[in-house]
Parts: structure tokens; sequence; C-alpha cells
């Protein structure tokens, strides 16, 4: 495939609507889903055609605003409505942190605008303070990419799992955005693409968009990862989070522990790429997370094919959670922290 203009997750350019990138119909069909109420946003991130954690936040915090226009102009009301909206919105998926992170942001900004929520203008407001948290997710990627691009310097070989790139965030990605950056300050850089079962976010969307950027990349299915580093092949790994707990420990896409494990046997740099919006300190370790658990069917079939007896028992984890330990560094807007320092003053307290 040949470089292409890669299409943007999410779409807002007026408060009636969120376009979102149907996710599920790439690379072979580029489609919008056109959402006009909350019901439609919780259906497409229910269902994945909006993923990564950044970006479901983003499109929770514009979904809020859908179809408000019956909401009476009175703070009470407003806040109770959106308060619900949240509630039903947050209970989409339970791992990725920045989901509920973005809805307590918009809750938050309308209850310190107290009574001035139901005056003129309102909505607009609020619409505002969207795009705010959408324009700090790209500025945080971008700043992420500066911190990781160095990493790559004597390490051009990276491995990644899932898809945690622009696809997943507002623009560029988490931990695709330092072979990005790499990539524009002229370092040589390529990608081993872990295919990512059960719905290959790695196959679909990473190969996708790393062609789009121009990336040099190889696929490889999950059970190759073990080989390819046994020979040599990769330098470093780098993969997104959903979830980064108070002592470090990361949840991320199901496969990325054993990615973890794998890598601390043949002695390569393992780091988690992440805007501080996913550091959540008031989930004190990994096993505090709930790990989401998806459809059966997603096991037992391959984009929509069969692959496996109709009624076979199936266990489902969406994610897995990679002890701090074998986490190199935690990549975000603020630099590379170490994960066992991650409650640290200079680490900042949005969380928690
Ligand atoms: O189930 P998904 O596709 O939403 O899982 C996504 C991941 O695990 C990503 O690695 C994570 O959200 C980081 S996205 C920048």
């Amino acid at each position: 495939m040949d470089a292409v203009e890669l299409p943007r997750s999410l779409v807002s350019t007026v408060r009636s609507e969120l376009k979102i990138l149907d996710q599920r119909g790439l690379p072979e069909t580029v489609a919008y889903l056109s959402c006009t109420e909350l019901s439609e946003v919780i259906a497409a991130i229910k269902s994945l055609a909006v993923r990564g954690a950044p970006a479901i936040g983003l499109a929770a915090a514009y979904g809020l605003l859908l179809g408000l226009e019956d909401c009476p102009d009175d703070a009470a009301s407003i806040q109770a409505e959106l308060v619900a909206r949240g509630h039903a919105l947050i209970a989409a998926r339970p791992t990725a942190v920045n989901l509920s992170w973005a809805v307590e942001q918009m809750l938050q900004f309308a209850a310190t605008q107290s009574a001035a929520m139901g005056e003129t203008g309102w909505r607009d407001r609020l619409y505002a303070q969207a795009t705010a948290l959408f324009n700090a997710d790209r500025a945080a990627c971008r700043a992420i990419g500066v911190a990781g691009a160095g990493l790559i310097k004597d390490r051009p070989s990276v491995l990644t799992h899932c898809n945690a790139g622009s696809l997943a965030v507002s623009e560029y990605g988490t931990a695709l955005a330092p072979i990005y950056q790499a990539q524009a300050d002229g370092l040589p850089v390529q990608v081993w693409v872990d295919e990512t079962r059960p719905v290959l976010q790695g196959a679909r969307l990473t190969a996708y968009e790393l062609m789009a950027h121009g990336v040099p990349c190889r696929l490889i299915t999950d059970s190759m990862a073990a080989h390819v580093m046994s020979q040599g092949l990769v330098d470093l790994v780098l993969v997104g989070a959903d979830r980064v707990a108070l002592n470090g420990d990361a949840a991320n896409k199901i496969g990325t522990l054993g990615v973890a494990i794998l890598a601390k046997h043949y002695g390569i740099p393992f780091y988690v790429a992440c805007p501080w919006s996913t550091v959540d300190l008031a989930t004190p370790t990994g096993a505090d997370i709930i790990i989401e658990e998806r459809a059966a069917d997603e096991v037992r079939q391959i984009q929509g094919v069969w692959t496996a007896p109709h009624n076979v028992p199936v266990f489902n984890p969406a994610f897995d959670v990679t002890p701090a330990d074998l986490i190199a560094g935690i990549i975000t807007e603020r630099g590379i922290l170490m994960p066992n320092a991650l409650s640290e003053p200079a680490c900042g307290a949005e969380h928690g």
C-alpha cells in the first residue's frame, strides 16, 4: 500500500454531530458514523467502532453534549442530565480510565460554571471544553513523541502490540508517536507489528497507519514475537496503556503482558507510552483494575468468519496487566517517568 492520508478517528465541527471513524471496517473501508445522539456514541464505544483509551474519552466528551437541546436551561437540571449521561458513557467500557477521566473533566467544568450553566450559550461553553480536551490530547501526543524519540536513536527496530497510534487518540498517537517523531527527525526506524488477536488492532489499524505514514513495518502473528526477539531483531518495545495504577502496573491490550515477559527474557527495554490522563493515582495496583471481558464470538471468529466450533466455551479478557517491574519507563507529556515514582509531587495530581 502506498502512503495515503490517514483519516481522523473523530471529527467534530458542530456541537450537534460527532463523526466517528468506524474502525471496524479498516483497512478495507473508510467510513464515518454520524452520531447525533448519546446512545449512538455509547454503541460506537461498545462495538469498538471507536477504540483506544484517549479516543473513547474524547468521544465521550463530545457525546455527552449531543441532543442536549431538550434539557431545560437551569443549572440543576443541566447538572443532573450530564451526570446521568456520564454514568451511561462510563459503563460502556470499564478498563480505560480515560473514559471516566474525560467525563469527570466535563462534569467538573459544568460544576465550576455553576449558575452560569443555564445562561445563554451554556451548550457552546461545554462544547468548547470538549474541544479543549481534544486539543490537550493532541499536545500531549506530540510531547510524548518528542519525549520518546530519543529512545529510538540507538534502538531502531521497535515492536508494538495493538494500536496506540493516531487512530486511538486525537491524532499522532502514544506508542507510535515516538516512532513518527523519530521518522520526522530523520532517524532510521522500523516496526514489528503484532497482529493482536482477537480483533486484530495491530494488523488492521497499526499496519495501516504506519504504512500511511510511510514507516517501514512488518506484520507478525502474536505467536511470532518470541522468535523474532530470539533472533535479535527487536531493540525496543513500545506499547500504549488503558490505565496505569499508582504503583506503575499498566493495563493494556490482551497479549501485552506476554510481550513484556518476552522482552525481559531477551533483555529488550519495554516502555509504555500514554498521556497523563491514563495514569490513575486512585487505583493502587494493577490488581485493582477491572478487566473488560468481551463477547465469545470475538474468539470463535476472525472478522466474522467462524474459526472454531460455534459453541465452544471461551474466555475473552480484552486487557492484561503488566507489572511495573517489567516496565523500563512510562513515556508521558511530562517526560519519561519511572513506574515506581508516579505519585511524586513533580508528577502532579490530576487524578485521585
Ligand atoms: O480494545 P481497544 O482497541 O480499545 O484497546 C486499545 C489498547 O489497548 C491501546 O493500546 C490503548 O488504549 C492505548 S491507545 C493510545
